[in-house]
């Protein structure tokens, strides 16, 4: 007789269980950041792992990210994500990230869950995307411009569209055209109401776009605040890809988590924070003060608005929490005795 059950879940079993429910995910996603709002949240910063010895270094030769917390609320659940970044694993036919997720009891702190995170990451930032298209993009947003078309696009467009259904065209810009000429097709399959075009010349895209979506690998920006036209959205969801007049012609700068920003240091706003170029208190809002009703959303159609989000480990602990509860209530998964 076991003492102690882990339930192992694979990738199949968490898409069964709602990790592929993206309305569910963005309601996740929401309540992870009213709760860290609230300090219903245990969330220590990210432990980087990484390859070679410069951040260059680590776009060629990897990283693995544990990423521990506890989220309170109707999750009550503790756990880690431990997600592996092989940027070189596309020439073996493999994504480039891999995420397995541990959940553990908060109360005797044992593991209860080991699940394969690797679409609730996709999904879970996907959503994180879409919450802030929903409180920070025009509320008639219509062109959105998605750059890297790599596994977090499809998530990414299909929270968008949740947040702004008036999303009719779409514009790809990837450093492989290959990989945006084939996001753009699949997405005119997926959606056939939907322009989606791959282009190369980002300027152009840029100066149309009401919301720009940026999930690459890049560690040069390759846009430029010049190119902004009033009203838009411009989203840093990944490394340093904007430039820094991105950042000053904002009327609103908001991230996901101020300190895990500044402790990740990668992105356009936490770099400017450790030139003096940005300060603490020129930070409109986390978005969680946002969602709570704290701090205004975007207040007309003229502001430029950046968003920087780096994720936590607490959105993706919720979403499992979620399938695992779900698991446990239909007899899904694999059982395994932990402690005979
Ligand atoms: N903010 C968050 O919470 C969060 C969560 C997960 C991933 N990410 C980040 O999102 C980024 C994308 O992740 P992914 O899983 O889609 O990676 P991926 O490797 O699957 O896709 C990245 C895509 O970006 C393209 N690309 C790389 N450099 C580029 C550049 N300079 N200009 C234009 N395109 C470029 C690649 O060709 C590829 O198609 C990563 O940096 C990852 O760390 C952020």
């Amino acid at each position: 007789m076991s003492k102690a059950n882990i339930v192992f879940l694979n990738n199949k079993a968490m898409a069964e269980l709602g990790a592929a429910d993206m309305s569910a995910v963005i309601n996740d996603v929401e309540r992870v950041y009213v709760l860290n709002n609230e300090g219903d949240v245990i969330a220590p910063g990210k432990c980087v792992m990484r390859w070679g010895k410069t951040v260059e270094d680590e776009n060629t030769l990897g990283r693995i990210n544990a990423m521990p917390g506890y989220i309170g609320g109707e999750y009550d659940m503790a756990g880690i994500k431990w997600i592996g970044s092989g940027p070189q694993n596309y020439k073996k036919g493999l994504p480039r990230a891999s995420v397995t997720i541990i959940l553990n009891d908060p109360d005797t702190k044992l593991p209860l869950c080991v699940a394969d995170g690797t679409e609730v990451s996709t999904m879970r930032t996907g959503a994180s995307g879409g919450v802030a298209i929903k409180y920070l993009a025009k509320s008639d947003a219509k062109i959105m411009t998605i750059c890297g078309a790599g596994a977090q696009a499809p998530t990414q467009l299909e929270a968008a569209l949740i947040g702004r259904p008036s999303i009719d065209t779409v514009y790809v810009y990837d450093i492989r055209p290959e990989n945006a000429e084939r996001f753009a097709k699949a997405t005119m399959e997926k959606y056939p109401h939907i322009k989606a075009t791959a282009v190369s010349d980002i300027e152009a895209a840029v100066r149309e776009s009401d919301i720009i979506d940026c999930v690459t690998l890049a560690s040069e920006p390759f846009i430029k605040g010049e190119w902004l036209k009033k009203g838009t959205l411009v989203m840093n969801m990944a490394d340093y890809e904007v430039d820094n007049e991105c950042v000053k012609r904002s009327s609103k700068v908001v991230v996901d988590y101020w300190e895990n920003v500044k402790h990740r240091m990668i992105s356009t706003v936490a770099l400017m924070w450790k030139d003096g170029l940005f300060k603490d208190e020129d930070l409109h809002a986390e978005l969680g003060e946002i969602v709570k009703g704290a701090k205004a959303p975007r207040e007309n159609d003229e502001e430029i608005i950046y968003f920087n989000a780096v994720g936590a480990g607490i959105m993706d602990i919720a979403v499992t929490a979620r399938c695992y509860k779900n698991a446990l209530k239909d007899g899904k998964g694999i059982t395994l005795p932990y402690w005979e």
